[in-house]
């Protein structure tokens, strides 16, 4: 199995470790615009392979998409992250331009691959790339939900001082800071409600703590946190390339679903060798159906901005 991961910035980095060292596929290319620099983090990276023992070979490329010709996943992330203070709409109007040609380079080489988009405003570059390449809906997943709901997993686990992966919960709606909405009613330990142990005011602060949890990594670190993203990458290609068919929130072309029609925003979704295989339809209540309708009008708004593009 082969995955190209567009883009050898930290994000990207980490992708080909994690899927290198998780033994997820055979094949990683990373491929960068910068002169030399996904040669130099590929060859990096590969001389750990003796000493982690893992066999995946990670070659690097700047620019030239030949390389990345067969490539069952490719995985973007190009473009420029955010700074602190910085919200990721801002990163639309340079960002957009990059996804789409990178996009289109990809399927030039790789027509029949699954295109993961991590690149931000990520529910907006996920539609662009749907829009532009005009590929089947089930082929274009935006990353944003299985790493938001990574960090309400940790932020739960650390406020029940329980280890994380006794935890089980999502976050859906869009990938924002305000935009997410971390499905507390329905996060459980092990089953039992976190209700049980955890106050309102308790619940309340771990989801707003998830959803500013990228901008408090952004200030901390100076710019955009990198092994979160690029674990929730792997975990998601895993499920791809093994057919694992695991639920996944992944941001996904919504027709009707939700109630929501024209837009990419993140919802459950069984990921598979098809890519999104399905959408599961979790019962909302009134109010969490209430967040999820201001959230897709804050992401559809943001993809008004792309109608010079599309
Ligand atoms: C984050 C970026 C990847 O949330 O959007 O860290």
């Amino acid at each position: 199995m082969k995955v190209t991961i567009v883009g050898a910035g930290n994000v990207g980095a980490s992708c080909a470790e994690y899927i290198a060292q998780k033994r997820i596929a055979s094949k990683v290319v990373l491929l960068d615009i910068k002169e030399g620099f996904a040669e130099g983090k590929a060859l990096d990276l590969f001389q750990t392979a003796t000493t982690l023992g893992f066999n995946t070979s990670i070659t690097g490329v700047t620019n030239d998409y030949s390389a990345t010709a067969g490539s069952d996943v490719v995985v973007i992330t190009s473009g420029i992250p955010r700074k602190p203070g910085m919200t990721r709409e801002e990163l639309i109007g340079i960002n957009a331009g990059i996804v789409q040609s990178v996009s289109e380079n990809v399927l030039a080489h790789s027509p029949n691959t699954t295109i993961v988009v991590v690149s931000n405003p990520m529910d907006t570059m996920t539609y662009l790339a749907l829009k532009s390449t005009g590929l089947p809906k089930n082929r274009i997943i935006g990353m944003g939900g299985a790493l938001d709901s990574s960090r309400f997993k940790t932020y739960l686990s650390i406020a029940l001082d329980k280890p994380a992966n006794d935890i089980h919960g999502m976050v859906i709606g869009g990938h924002g800071d305000t935009t997410m909405i971390p499905l507390t009613r329905l996060a459980s330990y092990n089953g039992a409600p976190v209700s049980q142990y955890l106050d309102q005011q308790t619940l309340e602060k771990v989801a707003s703590d998830t959803m500013v949890g990228g901008a408090t990594l952004t200030k901390l670190l100076g710019t955009s946190a990198w092994y979160a993203p690029g674990a929730s990458v792997a975990y998601l290609v895993d499920s791809i390339l093994s057919d694992q068919k695991r639920m996944i929130p992944c941001s996904v072309y919504l027709e009707g679903e939700y109630g929501l029609n024209d837009i990419c925003i993140g919802v459950p979704c069984i990921i598979g060798s098809n890519g999104i295989e399905s959408i599961v339809d979790v019962q909302l209540n009134a109010e969490e159906k209430q967040l999820m309708s201001e959230s897709a009008n804050k992401v559809a708004a943001m993809n008004a901005a792309l109608t010079d593009i599309l």
